[in-house]
């Protein structure tokens, strides 16, 4: 039997029962992603149709009643970095096609002063078809992702609350621009 987007769903609520919101409840689930992307059939064509904060399209394919998690497949553009932005909560994501280029951040500083946010890489790497990504809840939950070659990264992203922006950091200037 293959493993379906409703069955995914459900797992993912009984993570989060069983663990609370803690890396474990996060890592018990990458398994799950992994194996939705290779058996849940073409979820570019699942769920509704969104436009991300790529202007590409996208889809959302569940969003939780209860406000925990929302699960969604995204499009970066090649060679166009996103600003390195904030979640409020956690996530995690599956590469479904291209090559995405993912970083993630921890800030340092005891975020007392947005003029002066210093960040350190938590984790570099690449996600291509089948491979995880993840970020935390506060303070590793700092990222910023682009595609590499010539197509876009297309990802399939679990979501931690509604998954929205804190805001936006410029690391140069070392200051962070809350939303
Ligand atoms: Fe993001």
């Amino acid at each position: 039997m293959k493993y379906l987007l409703d069955q995914f769903v459900d797992d993912v609520g009984r993570a989060i029962e069983k663990y609370g919101i803690t890396v474990e409840m996060q890592w018990s689930l990458g398994a799950k992603l992994q194996k939705l992307v290779q058996e849940g059939g073409d979820l570019t064509s699942q769920g509704v149709e969104s436009v991300g904060s790529t202007g590409l399209s996208g889809r959302i394919l569940h969003e939780d009643p209860k406000g925990r998690f929302r699960l969604i497949v995204a499009q970066f553009p090649s060679g166009e970095p996103t600003p390195i932005h904030a979640h409020n909560r956690w996530g995690l994501e599956c590469g479904w096609s291209g090559r995405e280029r993912f970083t993630v951040y921890r800030r340092i500083d005891d975020a007392s002063d947005n003029s002066n946010a210093k960040l350190e890489i938590f984790s570099d790497h690449h996600i291509e078809r089948g491979d995880l990504g993840y970020w935390y809840d506060s303070p590793r939950n700092i990222h910023r992702q682009w595609a590499e070659g010539n197509q876009p990264s297309c990802v399939v992203i679990l979501m931690g609350g509604d998954g929205g922006r804190d805001g936006i950091f410029d690391i140069d200037q070392g200051t962070f621009e809350p939303s």
